[in-house]
C-alpha cells in the first residue's frame, strides 16, 4: 500500500528523491502551511517532515488518524508536541548531528562580528564614511569563554573558541570532565560560569529547565562587561532582563540568532549598538540543510518500509 509523506517548510528537494528511492512512497512538498492548512491536510499522510516553522501541535496530532512517523530536519523538537505524539503511538524523529558544524560556525561567526563590530562598521563603509576611530573591537584570545551546554554544538563551539585562544570553561551535568578535556575546556559549576566569564554562549534546548535559565539574577552576578552569545532557543536568556542589562551597560554586546517569538517584535534590544542580530541562521547553511533534508527523509523512508527505527526522541515503538 503507498504510504504518504508529506514535506513542509520548503525541505530541501533531495529528502524527495531520498524518499521516492524507497518502494511505495508518495511525497507531496508545500512550504509552511497554516494551522488550519494542516489540520485540513494531516489526515491523509503516514509521515510528515518539518523544519522548526511548521507547528505540530496536539490538535495537529489528534486529526492525524493515518500518522506513524513525525521527521524534524534539524535537531530542536520544540515546534512539536512530543508528548501528544507519544500518546497517540507517533514516533518523532530529528536529525540531530547534521547540522552541527553549521551552527558551531554560525556562534564563532557572531561572536567575531560582535568582537569587530562588523555589522555596524559595514553599514558605515557602505554609507560612505570612513569612521576608524569608531570601532574599536576587542580580541577573542586570552579572555574566558563560559559554554553552557557541552552537547554536540557546545562542544564544536569549544574546540574552536580554544583554537582562538579562548580559556574555554564549560557546565553540563551530562558530560564527565575527561569529555570536556577533550574538547579543550574545563568542567565547572553554572555559578562560576556566571561569575567569572568574558563571553557566555549558551548550548541547551529550550524546555521549562532551560527557559530563562539566564534572567536578571544570573546577568547581574555577571562581570560588567561581558558578552553574551544564543544561537540556541529564544527564551534561554530572557530578552527583557537582557535589555535592562544592555540599557544599564551591565552587558557590553548581545548576539543572538534565535528569539522568544520568532519572527521578532520590534524590540529594545535592537537599540544596542554592539549587538549583531540573525534570523536564526545557525543551521541554516546549504550544506547542513541538504544533509538535515536527506537525513531525516532516510530516517522516515526506513521506518515507514518496516526497517529500523533511529534518532527517535520519544519512547514509541512505532504502529
Ligand atoms: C535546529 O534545531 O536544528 C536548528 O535550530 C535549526 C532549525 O531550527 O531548523
Amino acid at each position: 500500500m503507498t504510504k504518504r509523506v508529506l514535506l513542509t517548510d520548503k525541505i530541501a528537494p533531495d529528502a524527495a528523491r531520498v524518499l521516492e528511492a524507497f518502494d511505495d512512497i508518495e511525497v507531496t512538498s508545500i512550504g509552511t502551511p497554516s494551522t488550519a492548512e494542516l489540520l485540513d491536510l494531516i489526515p491523509e499522510f503516514e509521515a510528515i517532515i518539518v523544519r522548526s516553522p511548521t507547528k505540530i501541535t496536539a490538535p495537529v496530532i489528534e486529526r492525524a488518524g493515518r500518522l506513524k512517523f513525525i521527521g524534524r530536519a534539524g535537531v530542536g523538537v520544540d515546534n512539536i508536541d512530543v508528548e501528544a505524539a507519544t500518546r497517540r503511538g507517533i514516533v518523532v524523529m530529528n536529525s540531530p548531528r547534521s547540522n552541527t558544524v553549521s551552527t558551531a560556525e554560525h556562534t564563532l561567526a557572531m561572536m567575531l562580528a560582535m568582537a569587530r563590530e562588523i555589522p555596524r562598521a559595514h553599514a558605515t563603509v557602505t554609507e560612505g564614511k570612513w569612521k576608524r576611530e569608531t570601532f574599536r573591537g576587542v580580541e577573542l584570545a586570552g579572555k574566558t569563554l563560559g559554554v553552557i551546554g557541552l552537547g554536540r554544538v557546545g562542544k564544536e563551539v569549544a574546540t574552536r573558541a580554544a583554537a582562538f585562544g579562548m580559556t574555554v570553561i564549560a557546565f553540563d551535568p551530562m558530560v564527565t570532565a575527561t569529555d570536556a578535556w577533550a574538547v579543550g575546556a574545563k568542567l565547572v559549576p553554572i555559578v562560576e560560569i556566571i561569575t567569572t566569564s568574558d563571553w557566555i554562549t549558551v548550548h541547551v534546548p529550550l524546555d521549562t529547565g532551560t527557559r530563562a535559565l539566564i534572567g536578571a539574577a544570573e546577568i547581574a552576578a555577571m562581570k560588567t562587561g561581558v558578552f553574551l552569545v544564543n544561537c540556541a532557543r529564544g527564551g534561554i536568556i530572557d530578552e527583557d532582563a537582557l535589555a535592562d542589562a544592555l540599557d544599564a551597560g551591565r552587558v557590553a554586546g548581545v548576539a543572538l540568532d534565535v528569539f522568544e517569538q520568532e519572527p521578532p517584535r520590534e524590540s529594545r534590544l535592537f537599540r544596542h549598538p554592539r549587538s549583531v542580530f540573525s534570523p536564526h541562521l545557525g543551521g541554516h547553511t546549504v550544506d547542513a540543510q541538504r544533509r538535515v533534508a536527506t537525513d531525516v527523509a532516510e530516517s522516515i523512508g526506513m521506518a515507514l518500509s518496516g526497517g529500523e527505527i533511529r534518532d527517535a526522541v520519544n519512547p514509541v515503538k512505532g504502529k
